[in-house]
């Protein structure tokens, strides 16, 4: 297939290839575009052959319902049943920006959509790029991340064409995604409502609205068959970087002495080591290559990063991976979410 990729200016957007934006989606067919989380690869949410493509260009399992990106407030009251109190005051909060809403889904919202769930996820983003894309559409969005599923989400267009060129009609791009993180999912069927997904909007912002809302337990730990997530998604392996990667937690200092002690032990194997640090450790290491994510004095500048740095290393041929590990708190719960994953918990405390 012939892949167009476009390049817009959200200070100065081209109306003409907005136009045509809004067509490929309106005929039925796929593009990649910015969001302010991460790329997402959307079609016409209310087309089931439309969304079944997406299915196909990512290779994603069919029990993994998908989100569906609106552009205005009231687009919400024709896509879900009834919009409970704290849903509209989590909405009038946190919208538009980094944060889903499952609600029970009107007939309107195609099987396929939902992957067969009553639910819905809906979101509206902050990206303009996003915005503008859904309403040259005029039909709501659905859309996953942009990615062959299973690697790390793309915050840049250049992963979206690595991934996806060929398979689709347009990769739209015009911006770095500024979260860098997907979407915190609120489950607003059940009371209190609870957080399938951590992201942007943190547990600490939610509780501003509801101090009852929680998060899931089985989200932080290594999946059991006994504890299913509550989002299909959050089951399967993700994140994974061709390379095996190890966390290593505790005091930053021990970290340090640790993660050294391990590229040695790997050197002396003939392995080609790769770390994950930030902008406090990264001149303490000797390795083949160390990327700094950050600064910790600015957890976001770390979530912003660990996706790009994960496939960094894929453009590489390291062997192994050694991450530090920050702070489960506020956006850390998000960060740490994704790079045990990326880790299938392969954690190591000092
Ligand atoms: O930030 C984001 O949310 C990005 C951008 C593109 O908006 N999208 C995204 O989509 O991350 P995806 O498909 O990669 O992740 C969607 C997650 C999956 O874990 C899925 O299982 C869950 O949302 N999900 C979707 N609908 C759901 C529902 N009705 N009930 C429970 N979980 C749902
Ligand atoms: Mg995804």
């Amino acid at each position: 297939m012939n892949t167009k990729i476009e390049i817009l200016d959200s200070k100065k957007l081209d109306k003409n290839i907005l136009l045509n934006i809004g067509d490929i989606i309106k005929k039925g067919g796929l593009v990649a575009f910015p969001t302010e989380t991460v790329y997402g690869l959307g079609a016409n949410a209310l087309d089931p052959e439309a969304v079944k493509k997406i299915f196909i260009a990512k290779g994603r399992p069919q029990d993994n319902p998908l989100i569906v990106h609106i552009a205005d407030f009231q687009e919400i009251y024709e896509l879900v049943n009834e919009v409970p109190h704290v849903a509209k005051k989590l909405m009038e909060s946190f919208w538009p920006g980094p944060m889903t809403i499952i609600l029970n889904k009107k007939p309107i919202i195609p099987d396929i959509t939902s992957a067969g769930l009553m639910s819905v996820g809906i979101r509206m983003p902050s990206s303009i790029i996003a915005r503008e894309i859904i309403k040259a559409a005029g039909v709501p969005i659905a859309a996953p991340s942009a990615n062959i599923s299973g690697k790390p989400s793309p915050t840049d267009v250049q992963r979206c064409i690595d991934d996806l060129f060929g398979k689709i009609q347009c990769i739209v791009g015009g911006e770095v995604s500024e979260i860098g993180l997907e979407s915190t999912i609120i489950d607003c069927t059940v009371v209190p409502p609870c957080v399938l997904r951590p992201g942007g909007v943190t547990l600490e912002m939610l509780r501003t609205i509801d101090s009852d809302i929680y998060i899931d337990k089985a989200i932080m730990e290594k999946p059991k068959s006994d504890l299913v997530p509550k989002a299909p998604g959050m089951k399967y392996r993700h994140y994974a970087p061709k390379a095996p990667v190890t966390i290593v937690k505790g005091d930053l200092k021990k970290t340090v002495a640790k993660i050294n002690e391990i590229v040695q032990n790997y050197i002396g194997k003939g392995k080609k080591v790769g770390i994950m640090a930030t902008e406090e450790t990264k001149n303490q290491y000797t390795a083949e290559l160390v990327i700094s994510l950050g600064t910790r004095k600015d957890i976001k500048s770390i979530g912003k990063n660990l996706f790009e740095t994960l496939r960094c290393f894929d453009d590489t041929d390291i062997d192994v991976i050694i991450s530090e590990a920050f702070d489960e708190s506020g956006f850390g719960v998000a960060i740490m979410n994704r790079l045990n994953k990326s880790a299938g918990f392969n954690i190591i405390d000092v």
